[in-house]
C-alpha cells in the first residue's frame, strides 16, 4: 500500500512536470501572437503569404522548434536581418526586450504546428 502511493506521487510529479513545461511554452506562444500584432510585423510579414518578409509560416518550417532556434531569431528580429531569404533586409526593433522578441519567435516557429523541443 505505501508503495502504491509513493507511485502515484511519481506519476503525478511526472504529469505535472510534462504539463508545466508545456504550458510554459503556450502560453509565450500565445502572448507571441499578441506581440507580433501589436508591433509592426504585419506590415512586412503575412502568416501565409510572403509580402516584403517571407511568410511566417516559411520561416516555421525553415527552423527546427529549439530554444536556440528561438532565440537566434529573436536576436535577429531585435538586431534586424538580411540576406537570410532574400536581398530585402527586415529593420531593426531595438525597443523590444530579449524576452518579447522570445515571445514572437516562438509564436512563428509554432506556426507550422512543430511544438517546442
Ligand atoms: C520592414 C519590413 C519588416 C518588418 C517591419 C518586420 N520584418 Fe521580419 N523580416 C523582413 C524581411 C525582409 C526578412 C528577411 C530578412 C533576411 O533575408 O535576412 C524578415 C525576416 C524575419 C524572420 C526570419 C529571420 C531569419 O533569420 O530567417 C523573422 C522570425 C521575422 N522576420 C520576424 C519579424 C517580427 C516578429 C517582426 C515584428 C517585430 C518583424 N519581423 C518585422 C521584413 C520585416
Amino acid at each position: 500500500m505505501i508503495q502504491h502511493r509513493k507511485f502515484m506521487a511519481a506519476l503525478l510529479c511526472l504529469a505535472l512536470a510534462a504539463c508545466g513545461k508545456k504550458i510554459d511554452s503556450e502560453s509565450q506562444i500565445r502572448e507571441g501572437e499578441i506581440l507580433v500584432r501589436a508591433s509592426d510585423c504585419n506590415t512586412c510579414h503575412h502568416v501565409t503569404n510572403k509580402i516584403i518578409g517571407p511568410s511566417h509560416t516559411d520561416v516555421a518550417k525553415k527552423y527546427e522548434f529549439t530554444r536556440a532556434n528561438v532565440q537566434l531569431l529573436a536576436k535577429r528580429i531585435i538586431q534586424g536581418s538580411s540576406g537570410v531569404w532574400g536581398e530585402v533586409p527586415m529593420t531593426a526593433h531595438p525597443d523590444l526586450t530579449a524576452e518579447d522578441a522570445e515571445k514572437m519567435a516562438r509564436y512563428v516557429l509554432s506556426l507550422d504546428g512543430e511544438k517546442e523541443k
